[in-house]
């Protein structure tokens, strides 16, 4: 079996039985040492991690390379915002981070929960971007995905199965509700730190929210480029229907083995109501009262 299949098969896995062990990737993540720079983009899996990591990448890095030559214009979103844990730390205590992060500050991801994260993340001045999005489209999202991915070892999961899994917060990276409270309580302690943004906010009014990532990154859009219109030229590259129609992304594959069509589905908001009965709705929007509580968070 090559590196690749390997690497689908345990994300897959991962996906489908939380009980895997995660203790040996912890223990070479520990060798990660955060610099004050880096960026972090943070997610719960299928809340926009795609999206979030071009807007990342092209904000932070928009003046390194020239217009026509972004490098989302070759290569995937996954490709160039690599992740800590089942990329980057997966097999290798030591990636060689140098070669890896071609431009400066350092841009990583994670889907790791808050209170799991490398403790040089958190105790560096490093910044943390983070999106969540609407459970019920997360979900749907997500049990897409997997049937995408038809791993020949795994059955896959009818809607029910996952729903019930989803519902116990049974899921590789803990249960959704605790991801998502963890990063919003970090970011309601330290906004500085952390920037904690909604897939359907960025999808009602990208422009405000793309202005406000850059000033967040330390990047902010100067009058000029805003004249010249930069913003909406980066809100354009990084669109969902540009994203899809790159070659990489209709034909590439992710170093795990996963199609990177995996990664751009329809990129709508509500898709949920096509999928989800009205039972399961009502049990979801319960546990979301329950679980969102006083927390201030609402979906
Ligand atoms: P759907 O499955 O609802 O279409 P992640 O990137 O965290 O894996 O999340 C994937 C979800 O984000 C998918 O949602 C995908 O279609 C959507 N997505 C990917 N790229 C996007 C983009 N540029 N703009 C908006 N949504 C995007």
């Amino acid at each position: 079996m090559d590196t690749a299949k390997i690497c689908k098969a345990e994300v897959v896995s991962k996906f489908h039985d939380v009980e895997e062990s995660w203790d040996d990737e912890f223990k070479r993540l520990k060798h990660f040492q955060a610099c004050d720079s880096d960026i972090i983009v943070s997610t719960f899996p299928k809340c926009g991690t795609t999206w979030l990591k071009a807007l990342t990448f092209s904000s932070l890095y928009r003046n390194q390379f020239a217009w026509d030559k972004n490098p989302l214009l070759t290569f995937g979103p996954h490709q160039l915002v690599r992740f800590l844990e089942y990329d980057l730390y997966l097999y290798n205590p030591f990636p060689d981070l140098q070669n890896v992060c071609v431009y400066q500050p350092r841009l990583l991801s994670t889907h790791l929960p808050y209170a799991s994260l490398p403790t040089s993340i958190k105790d560096s001045n490093s910044k943390i971007v983070f999106i969540c999005r609407n459970p019920l489209d997360m979900f749907i999202s997500l049990w897409s995905f997997l049937y995408k991915l038809g791993d020949e070892s795994l059955e896959p999961l009818s809607l029910d199965e996952a729903f019930d899994k989803f519902y116990h917060g049974i899921y590789a990276y803990g249960p959704f509700f605790d991801h998502v409270l963890g990063y919003w309580k970090a970011s309601q302690e330290n906004p500085n730190k952390i920037l904690f943004l909604k897939y359907e906010d960025l999808k009602e009014d990208i422009n405000s929210h793309l202005k406000n990532l850059a000033m967040f990154l330390g990047v902010p859009f100067t009058d000029d480029e805003e004249k010249q219109g930069v913003v909406e030229e980066i809100e354009k590259i990084c669109s969902f229907e540009n994203l899809k129609e790159v070659e990489v992304n209709k034909k590439g594959v992710h170093i795990s083995g996963i199609p990177h069509t995996g990664f751009c589905r329809k990129g709508k908001v509500g898709d949920w109501s096509n999928y989800l009965t009205p039972f399961m709705v009502e049990r979801l929007e319960k546990l979301i009262q329950e679980k969102m509580d006083s927390s201030g968070l609402t979906f």
